[in-house]
C-alpha cells in the first residue's frame, strides 16, 4: 500500500474507506469470518462511553496506517463511532498507536513490566500530558497492528476496558500458513473453491482476495504465507513469474504477512537448464544464489522457501546420494544473506514399502532419516514436521521426530484443511486434536519437554521455530467451503501465537467473534465444536487404527481395506483375527524405540497404552478388552453407532439457535452441511461396522450391525428401467448393491408398497450424487407428489460408493398401509440417478 501523506483528517479517512472498502457490514455469507465488527447491543455499547474519539499515531509506516484504518473500521462497525486521527502527542483523550520506542519518546516512564519479543504488543490505559489514553504499543510496527486487532477483539467480546492491561508476545517466531495452490488455479486438498492467487498458469489480475486474506491472517498474528503447492511447479521460479509473485507480496505487505514459495529441488535442471540439480555441485549452488538475489530484488521482505523432496515421487537429493541436510543447506545459503529461511519438510518416506514385511513401517521414516542429521543443518533451516508420523489421520501420536532434534530448528505442520476429516462437509474442530500433540510431553533427557516448547525453540535455545498450517483457502465467499471450518484457521493461528490457550477458550473466542456474545449461542456452538472431533473419530477410525478412509482415492468416504496390500504404509493390518500395527520394540517394527525411554514405557506395553492409540501401537485380537471393559470389536460397533447418533444431535442443537443466529446465509449453509453429515455419518457407520462384521465374523452384541428392519433395499423394489449394480467395496452400499438408471433408459422407476401401520413417518431416501451429472429424483406416495430434488452436489467422486452416497430426509410423511412409494430417477450425463435404499422411520413423539 502506498503511504498516504500527512496531515490527516477527514480526507484521509475518506481515502482509507476507499482503500479498504465500505466500512458497513456485508451480508453475512461468511466472508468477514471472525472480523465482522457487528454492532454491539445497546447495553454492550454503554461500556464504551469513555472510549476516546481520537487516534494519535506516533509514526506513519504502512503497517501503522493499516492499524489505524482497522481501528476506524472496527469502531465504526461495533460502536457506531467515527474516530479522528492526529499525529504526534495527544491533545485530548486518545488511542495512541506506535512502537514502544516511540511511546518512550512521548512518555519516558511508560513501559511494560517485561521485555517483549518481536511482534509483541502492550495494551494499557495511561495518562499522557494530562489526557486519559489507551496505549497500543508494539515492539515492532507489526506488533502495533496486532495490538489493534487485540483491542478490537476485546470490544467484540464486550469487555470492559477500564482495567485493560495486556502484554503479549508470540510464543513462536514462525507462524506461517501453507497453501497448496497450483498455478492453474486448482488447489490440492482444497475444499473452498479455486485459488485466490493463481489462474491459468499466472498470478490472478485481481488480488483483492489475497489482501483480504492477509488481513484475516494478520488479525490472529500469522506472519508468513507460502502461496503454492508443496508439490511445486518449477515455473514458480521462472523469470517472468517472479514479478507476478511480487504483486502477491504487495497485497500481503500492508498486513505484515511475508510471502514465501514452495520450490522444486530439481529447478536448476528442469528450469535452469543445468545438467544436474546435485545440491553439492557448485553450479547448482550458484543457480540458487542467483535466483534468491533475483527474488529479493523484487521482494525485499521475501520470507523463504518450503521444500518437499524425495517424497511421493518428488525429486530430491537422494538422486545424487546426498542428504536432506545437503539439499536444505544449499537452498538456505542462497537465502541467508537476505535473511530468508528454508523450511525443509520431514514428510519423506518410501511409498513402495513391502507390505508383507511385518518390520516395515512408514511411521519410522521421518525420524530414521532426519534424526541422524541433527546438527548438520544451517541455522536458517527449519525442519517442518507433520504433527503425527503418518499423515494427518484422525488420531496419531506425536511424531517422535519432534523430540528428536536438539541442534536443529523445527516447526510443527498442522493441517487446517480437513483432508482426512470430512473435507469441510463434516463439522470437525481440530484444535483439541492439535492440543493433544502440543501438550504431549516427550520427556527428552528425562525432563518436561512438551511438544509446544520444543517447536518454539525455547527448550533447546533455537532462534527459529514455530507453526506451519496447511490452510488451502479458496475463492468461495466463506473461504474454506464452510463457515464453521474457519474455526480451525482461527484456532491454528491462536495456538501458533500462544499454544497454552485451551481449546475451550479458542472455541469461545471464535464463536463470539463469528456469531456474537449471546450466551445460548456460545454454549451451543462451543459444545458442538468441542465434541466434533471425538464424534468424527467415533464414526470413522477409532482406537488409533487410522481414519479408515479410502486412502487410494479421495480420502473422504469409508474405505477400510484401501490401506492394506499396498506400499503406502498406512496399514492397520486388520484380518480375520485381529487388528492393529505392532510397533513395539519387543516384537514389532521398533517404532516405539524412537521415543525417549519414559515415553517408550507409555506405549510399549498393552497395559500402559491408552485405548485411544491402542491399534496404532499394538496388534490385538478383536476380543481384547479395552480399559473401558469393552472388547475391541464391540467398541468399533458402539463408537460408530454412538458417533453417528451424536451428529443428529448437532442438527438439533443448531436448529435450537436458529432465531439467534438465523439472520444470514451462514445459518442455512451450516444447517445443510450438518444435515448432510447426519446421512454421511450413517454411511460411515454402516460401511465400517459391516466390514468388521464380515471380516471378524463376530456379531454386534446389540444386534444392530447388518440388520436394518426399516429399510427397503432398492434392488428388492419393483424396477422399471433401473438395473441392480454391484458397488465396490461392498460395504459402501446397503446390501452391497444399488440400482442404476443406465442408458438407453432416460427415466427409471423404483417402487414398493408400505406394509407398516398407518401413521406419520420420516422417509430417508439413500441415493448417489456423482459429480459427473445432475440427475433428478421425484418421490410419490400413493400417486401424490411428495418431494423432488436435483443431485447437483460436487462430491469427490464420479462413481457409486461411500463418497457419493447421500440421503434425502423427508419429514412428517403420512403413510397408510398399502401405499405405493414410487421414486422416479432421471439420469444426466454420467450420473445414473442411482438409489441404495429407502428407510421409513416412525416419528417418535
Ligand atoms: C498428503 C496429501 C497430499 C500431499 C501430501 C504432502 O499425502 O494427500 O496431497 O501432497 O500429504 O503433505 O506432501
Amino acid at each position: 500500500m502506498k503511504s498516504a501523506s500527512f496531515p490527516r483528517g477527514l480526507l484521509f479517512v475518506g481515502l482509507l474507506a476507499h482503500l479498504f472498502g465500505p466500512v458497513t457490514l456485508r451480508a453475512d455469507n461468511g466472508y468477514d469470518a471472525w472480523l465482522r465488527y457487528a454492532p454491539l447491543t445497546e447495553s454492550e455499547r454503554a461500556k464504551y462511553t469513555s472510549f476516546p474519539a481520537t487516534v494519535t499515531v506516533l509514526n506513519d509506516s504502512a503497517l501503522v496506517q493499516t492499524a489505524e484504518a482497522e481501528l476506524l473500521r472496527g469502531a465504526r462497525g461495533m460502536l457506531g463511532r467515527t474516530l479522528r486521527f492526529e499525529k504526534g502527542s495527544p491533545r485530548e483523550s486518545s488511542i495512541i498507536l506506535g512502537t514502544l520506542r516511540e511511546l518512550h519518546s512521548i512518555a519516558p516512564d511508560l513501559h511494560p513490566l517485561e521485555n517483549l519479543a518481536t511482534d509483541g504488543y502492550w495494551l494499557t490505559p495511561a495518562r499522557i500530558h494530562g489526557h486519559q489514553c489507551i496505549i497500543v504499543a508494539g515492539t515492532t510496527d507489526r506488533g502495533t497492528l496486532y495490538g489493534v486487532f487485540a483491542l478490537l477483539r476485546k470490544i467484540a467480546f464486550a469487555e470492559e476496558l477500564s482495567h485493560l492491561q495486556e502484554a503479549q508476545e508470540p510464543a513462536n517466531p514462525v507462524r506461517w500458513v501453507n497453501e497448496w495452490d497450483n498455478l492453474d488455479g486448482r488447489i490440492e486438498r482444497g475444499y473452498g473453491g479455486r485459488s485466490i492467487f493463481f489462474e491459468n498458469g499466472s498470478v490472478r489480475a485481481d488480488l483483492s482476495r489475497a489482501g483480504d486474506y492477509a488481513r484475516l491472517l494478520a488479525s490472529v498474528g500469522v506472519n508468513g504465507c507460502i502461496v503454492n503447492n508443496v508439490n511445486a511447479d518449477p515455473r514458480v521460479l521462472a523469470p517472468n513469474f517472479l514479478p507476478q509473485l511480487a504483486r502477491i507480496a504487495d497485497a500481503f505487505r500492508p498486513w505484515g504477512v511475508r510471502l514465501g514459495i514452495s520450490v522444486d529441488l530439481s529447478s536448476p535442471k528442469s528450469l535452469g537448464g543445468l545438467d544436474t540439480f546435485d545440491p553439492l555441485d557448485p553450479r547448482v549452488q550458484s543457480w540458487w544464489k542467483e535466483k534468491a538475489n533475483e527474488l529479493y530484488r523484487l521482494i525485499p521482505d521475501f520470507t523463504g522457501f518450503l521444500v518437499k523432496a524425495d517424497s511421493e515421487g518428488r525429486p530430491g537429493p537422494s538422486s545424487y546420494g546426498r542428504t536432506p541436510a545437503d539439499a536444505a543447506n544449499t537452498v538456505a545459503r542462497a537465502l541467508q544473506p537476505h535473511g530468508g529461511i528454508t523450511m525443509y519438510r520431514a514428510f519423506v518416506y518410501d511409498h513402495h514399502l513391502d507390505w508383507q514385511n511385518p518390520k516395515n513401517d512408514r511411521a519410522r521414516a521421518a525420524y530414521d532419516i532426519f534424526h541422524p542429521l541433527d546438527g548438520k543443518f544451517d541455522d536458517n533451516v527449519i525442519v517442518q514436521i507433520k504433527h503425527g508420523p503418518i499423515d494427518f489421520q484422525v488420531r496419531e501420536p506425536a511424531s517422535p521426530l519432534l523430540g528428536g532434534l536438539e541442534k536443529t530448528s523445527e516447526a510443527i505442520e498442522l493441517q487446517i484443511t480437513q483432508e482426512y476429516m470430512g473435507q469441510q462437509r463434516h463439522l470437525c474442530f481440530l484444535v483439541p486434536m492439535w492440543k493433544e500433540t502440543l501438550d504431549f510431553d516427550m520427556r527428552v533427557d528425562g525432563r518436561a519437554t512438551p511438544v509446544k516448547n520444543l517447536v518454539s525453540g525455547q527448550l533447546f535455545h533455537r532462534a527459529f521455530g514455530g507453526f506451519a498450517g496447511v490452510a488451502n483457502v479458496g475463492l468461495d465467499s466463506n473461504w474454506m467451503g464452510n463457515p464453521m471450518a474457519m474455526a480451525n484457521l482461527y484456532g491454528f493461528a491462536r495456538l501458533a501465537w500462544n499454544p497454552d490457550l485451551s481449546s475451550a477458550t479458542i472455541a469461545d473466542e471464535w464463536t463470539r467473534l463469528t456469531f456474537g456474545n449471546n450466551p445460548v449461542v456460545l454454549r451451543t456452538i462451543d459444545e458442538m465444536l468441542l465434541s466434533s472431533w471425538p464424534t468424527y473419530e467415533d464414526y470413522t477410525g477409532p482406537l488409533g487404527a487410522g481414519t479408515l478412509t479410502d486412502i487410494l482415492g479421495s480420502h473422504y468416504g469409508p474405505g477400510v481395506a484401501s490401506s492394506e496390500n499396498n506400499g503406502w504404509g498406512q496399514w492397520h493390518r486388520a484380518d480375520h483375527d485381529g487388528i492393529g500395527m505392532d510397533r513395539t520394540v519387543a516384537t514389532g517394527t521398533g517404532y516405539i524405540g524412537q521415543y525417549s525411554t519414559e515415553v517408550q514405557k507409555e506405549f510399549e506395553t498393552l497395559a500402559a497404552t491408552p485405548d485411544s492409540l491402542l491399534l496404532f501401537f499394538h496388534h490385538v485380537p478383536y476380543t481384547y478388552r479395552l480399559k473401558s471393559g469393552q472388547t475391541v470389536i464391540q467398541h468399533i460397533y458402539d463408537s460408530h453407532y454412538g458417533g453417528a447418533e451424536r451428529v443428529s444431535e448437532f442438527v438439533r442443537m443448531w436448529e435450537s439457535i436458529r432465531n439467534l443466529v438465523g439472520d444470514d446465509e451462514r445459518y442455512e449453509f451450516v444447517l445443510k452441511r450438518l444435515q448432510y453429515q447426519v446421512g454421511h455419518a450413517v454411511v460411515w457407520r454402516d460401511a465400517v461396522s459391516n466390514w468388521f462384521l464380515r471380516v471378524s465374523g463376530i456379531q454386534d452384541a446389540r444386534g444392530r450391525v447388518g440388520r436394518y428392519p426399516n429399510r427397503t433395499e432398492a434392488e428388492s423394489m419393483q424396477l422399471q428401467g433401473y438395473v441392480p449394480v454391484d458397488v465396490e467395496p461392498v460395504e459402501n452400499a446397503s446390501g452391497g448393491k444399488a440400482v442404476a438408471c443406465q442408458p438407453p433408459a432416460s427415466e427409471c422407476v423404483a417402487s414398493f408398497h408400505f406394509n407398516g401401520a398407518s401413521g406419520t413417518y420420516q422417509l430417508n431416501v439413500q441415493y448417489f450424487d456423482q459429480n459427473n451429472g445432475k440427475a433428478r429424483f421425484r418421490v410419490f406416495v400413493a400417486g401424490h407428489p411428495l418431494d423432488e430434488w436435483v443431485a447437483d452436489d460436487t462430491l469427490p467422486n464420479a462413481k457409486l460408493g461411500g463418497d457419493t452416497s447421500m440421503h434425502r430426509q423427508i419429514n412428517g410423511v403420512t403413510l397408510h398401509r398399502g401405499d405405493e412409494i414410487r421414486i422416479e430417477g432421471i439420469p444426466d450425463g454420467g450420473e445414473l440417478a442411482a438409489l441404495d435404499y429407502v428407510e421409513i422411520e416412525p416419528v417418535s413423539e
